[in-house]
Order: structure tokens, then sequence, then C-alpha cells
């Protein structure tokens, strides 16, 4: 499986401990950036990692910044992207059983690294359940074409 990784500076070192850590598990890793802690905008690292995604060159995202908020905004802009800010494992959960989410992004101000990894981990591995939820993704596709 193949995971773009990205991160402003705020999220700089939760991505390159989390991309370690995907790295050990067998996870291809393509990582956009940012590559230190200078200060940089969200908007650009959301954009890299949904770009890959919806051209097909990426399977999922994960987007990292001190709260998850910004990147969940930013790349849910982007046409073909479903992107959920998760928090705790429920949410991880979820985003991939109901909402087929394609980016997880977590805050390094909000978790630890650890809980961070493991939300990570549980969504790369969890399946979407189709079935109703699919009727209401497609409608989610519409708004799309609406907005
Ligand atoms: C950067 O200070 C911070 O605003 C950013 O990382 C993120 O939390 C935005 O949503």
């Amino acid at each position: 499986m193949r995971v773009a990784i990205g991160a402003d500076h705020a999220g700089y070192k939760l991505k390159e401990f989390l991309k370690k850590r995907l790295q050990d598990c067998g996870y291809s890793i393509v990582d956009v950036g940012t590559f230190s802690e200078d200060s940089v905008d969200y908007p650009d690292y959301a954009y890299e990692v949904s770009n890959l995604i919806v051209n097909g060159k990426a399977d999922f995202g994960v987007l990292v910044c001190g709260t998850g908020l910004g990147m969940s905004i930013a790349a849910n802009k982007i046409r073909g992207i479903r992107a959920a800010a998760c928090s705790n494992i429920f949410e991880s959960i979820m985003s991939r059983r109901h909402n087929d989410a394609n980016i997880i992004c977590v805050g390094s101000r909000v978790i630890g690294d650890e809980h961070a990894f493991l939300l990570v981990k549980t969504f790369l591995e969890e399946p979407f359940e189709g079935g109703r939820h699919q009727r209401r993704v497609e409608k989610i596709k519409q708004l799309e074409e609406k907005g």
C-alpha cells in the first residue's frame, strides 16, 4: 500500500515519527515534506498529498499539523478527497467504515506520537463497509459538482 504523508512545521516531528513507524510496518511512503521546523503553510502540503491520491499515485494520505484541522479543511477542498481529522480510535475506525475517508489528519499538539501512530495504522487497515454508506459517499461526490 502506498501512503502519501505531509506536514507543516508544527507537524514535522510527528510526521517523521509516523513515516519511520509506517515504513517499519512495510508501507511504501511518499513524503511531500515539510523537512524542517521552519514555518510553512499547511494548505501547500494538503494539496500535494491530495494530488497524489486523486492522480492514483497513492492509496491513502496522512497529514499532520498542529491540530489536524487546517489540513483537513484544506484537503477537503480537493475533488475526490475525504479527509478526516481524528483524535481518537473511534473516529479513525468510523471514518473508514462509514465515510470511506482517504486521508487521515492528526494534530501534533493534540495527541501523542504513539497515539497518533495507532490512529493512522488503524485507519490504513480498516475497510469501508459499503452498502448504505456507499450511497452517502456518492452524495458527497454530488456535492462536489453542486458546490
Ligand atoms: C501552525 O501554527 C498551526 O496553525 C497549524 O499547524 C495548524 O494547527 C492549523 O490548523
